[in-house]
């Protein structure tokens, strides 16, 4: 990060309370202008995420923009890609992959149904196929930014819209939809015409990996599809919270070898 566009928690705080009521285009205004070519917009292409992208391509076409293809996405989510790409000419989007031999060594000791086995082996396979190459993303940046709604889940409610990432090197981590809820995202999505995920039309409300994502049934919280057979877990995949289980730690050093990231 470069001295000029250091914030600290006490500059990101201040922000936080003078971006609460803007809307989102107003925070991801400041962003652009404040960082760059140094912020990246992560997306996993669910509705808030959509909503981010033509915000922000609206602001300025060459504004970056990544996601991670953990190699079990659903077909639906490829589709998209393509027609983001179509609508929003030029689009910088970079599809980052996990490390082929990290994934391979996993497979090969776990098995490729791994996460239905335990928490543990769930947090695995997220750590390998998510949570390290964001690591490796979000070590070339001063900025990203993210679709996480406070009305998502409990986990979620205190998330400001400026924060400072001290799991990733102390970066800034931008919620520019924080306050809005699930209604106002599909009123600009609708308003602006922005592709959606065509999960969204079979009962989905939360989208991810293939096997670990289903539609909900009527009254469940919209995250209930999220590794819908988990109970007693986070139904978070330590992308946006680093996950202690003090199980798969060792495990995870096995595969990664010394390639480790953070
Ligand atoms: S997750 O932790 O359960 O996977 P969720 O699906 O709610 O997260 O997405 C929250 C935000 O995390 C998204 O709006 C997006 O900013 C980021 N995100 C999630 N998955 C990815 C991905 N595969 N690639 C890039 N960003 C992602
Ligand atoms: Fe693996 Fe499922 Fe996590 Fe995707 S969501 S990385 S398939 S455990």
């Amino acid at each position: 990060m470069s001295a000029t566009e250091l914030l600290d928690d006490l500059e990101a705080g201040e922000l936080s309370v003078e971006f609460e009521g803007l809307e989102p285009w107003e925070v991801l205004g400041w962003a652009l202008e404040r960082f760059g070519d140094r912020l990246s917009l992560s997306t996993a292409f669910q509705d808030g995420d959509v909503a981010l992208i033509d915000m922000a391509y609206r602001i300025d076409p060459a504004v970056r923009v990544f996601s991670i293809d953990t190699g079990r996405l659903p077909q639906e989510t490829h589709d998209l890609v393509e027609e983001l790409r179509e609508r929003y000419p030029g689009l910088r989007l970079e599809l980052l992959s996990p490390d082929g031999l990290h994934v391979q060594r996993l497979v090969d000791r776990h098995g490729p149904n791994l996460f239905l086995r335990s928490v543990e082996q769930r947090l695995l396979c997220c750590n390998v196929r998510k949570v390290q190459p964001l690591n490796r993303a979000l070590a070339e940046l001063d900025c990203w930014v993210t679709g996480l709604r406070r009305d998502q889940w409990a986990s979620r409610t205190d998330i400001r819209k400026v924060e400072i990432d001290h799991d990733h090197d102390a970066i800034v981590k931008l919620n520019p939809l924080a306050e809005w809820t699930h209604d106002e995202v599909w009123d600009y999505l609708g308003e602006n015409g922005v592709p959606t995920h065509a999960l969204y039309a079979k009962g989905y409300t939360s989208i991810g990996c293939t096997p670990c994502t289903r539609a909900i049934a009527p009254g469940e919280p919209t995250r209930a599809g999220r590794w819908w057979w988990e109970t007693d877990a986070p139904k978070e995949c330590g992308m946006h919270c680093s996950i202690e289980t003090g199980g798969f730690e060792h495990e995870l050093h096995a595969i990664l070898g010394d390639q480790a990231h953070a």
